[in-house]
């Protein structure tokens, strides 16, 4: 698959991304999951590959530290398309030792905390929910941040050993809305109240008219470094791997 991407990216670029879809659903059958964080773009998805394959598979990485409001719209999912999320949830032991060893609010006195935080709750169960598959489907756009820009449509991801598809990777926001519009697709309602970008209760907070997409996203570290770890290369970011505590003026 890793030689055959450049023909895939080639022979899929100028249809609508459902075809993309609806190729790779067939191909990978079971062995292939949408990763969907409940996010408006992970909605949009959700709708399309489920009217592809109603029993399509969707996992959602559950931290624990999730909003309300997303378990809201993942339960109002359930009922208007009558399917089931697989939910992966942290290792209890791994919790437990980190919380012990370092309280609650961790993520706001460290940047190595805050990636201790994400990898037990988010990298270690993507990597588990990854071994049950082949390929996986992301919601991920270029507009989102410029170390997203490096990302394509296909990819081979070398750190799960899996097909990776991005197939949003192109859109805007306003076809993003107009999709969920047309298709009266349910979304989560912290995005009317100024949360473009929604990951968890700590290190989610609404964004002024004008800032960037994933300025309310781990808000006092630096640009470069606002990712999880879910979508890093070979456990690194694309871009910009920081090199000091990640903290905004380096405190
Ligand atoms: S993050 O890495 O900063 O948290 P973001 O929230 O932008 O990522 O989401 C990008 C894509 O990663 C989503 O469209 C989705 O495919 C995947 N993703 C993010 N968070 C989750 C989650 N909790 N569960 C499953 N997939 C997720
Ligand atoms: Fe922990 Fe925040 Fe990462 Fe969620 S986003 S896993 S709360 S550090």
């Amino acid at each position: 698959m890793k030689e055959d991407i450049q023909h895939f990216i080639k022979k899929f670029k100028n249809e609508p991304i459902e075809v993309l879809l609806a190729h790779f659903l067939k191909l990978y059958d079971d062995r292939i999951m949408l990763a969907s964080s409940l996010g408006v773009e992970d909605q949009v998805l959700t709708d399309m590959v489920l009217k592809i394959n109603p029993k399509a598979r969707i996992f959602v990485l559950d931290t624990g530290r999730l909003h309300q409001e997303t378990y809201e719209v993942m339960s109002e999912t359930r009922v208007q398309y009558n399917m089931n999320y697989e939910v992966f949830f942290p290792e209890a032991k791994a919790v437990e030792n980190m919380l012990n060893a370092h309280g609650p609010n961790l993520m706001y006195e460290s940047y190595d905390n805050r990636r201790l935080c994400c990898t037990i709750r988010k990298v270690e169960p993507l990597a588990r929910a990854l071994k049950t598959c082949d390929a996986w489907i992301t919601g991920l756009r270029r507009e989102q941040s410029p170390a997203r820009s490096n990302h394509e449509i296909i990819e081979y991801d070398s750190v799960h050993d899996n097909v990776k598809l991005n197939p949003l990777i192109e859109w805007t926001t306003d076809q993003i809305w107009e999709y969920i519009k047309t298709h009266d697709v349910p979304y989560n309602t912290l995005h009317d109240n100024g949360y473009p970008s929604i990951g968890c209760v700590p290190c989610t907070r609404a964004i002024n008219r004008g800032d960037d997409l994933r300025a309310g996203r781990w808000w006092w570290e630096k640009e470069t470094q606002k990712e999880c770890g879910i979508h890093f290369e070979d456990g690194k970011m694309v871009k910009d791997t920081p090199k000091d505590d990640g903290l905004i003026g380096g405190e």
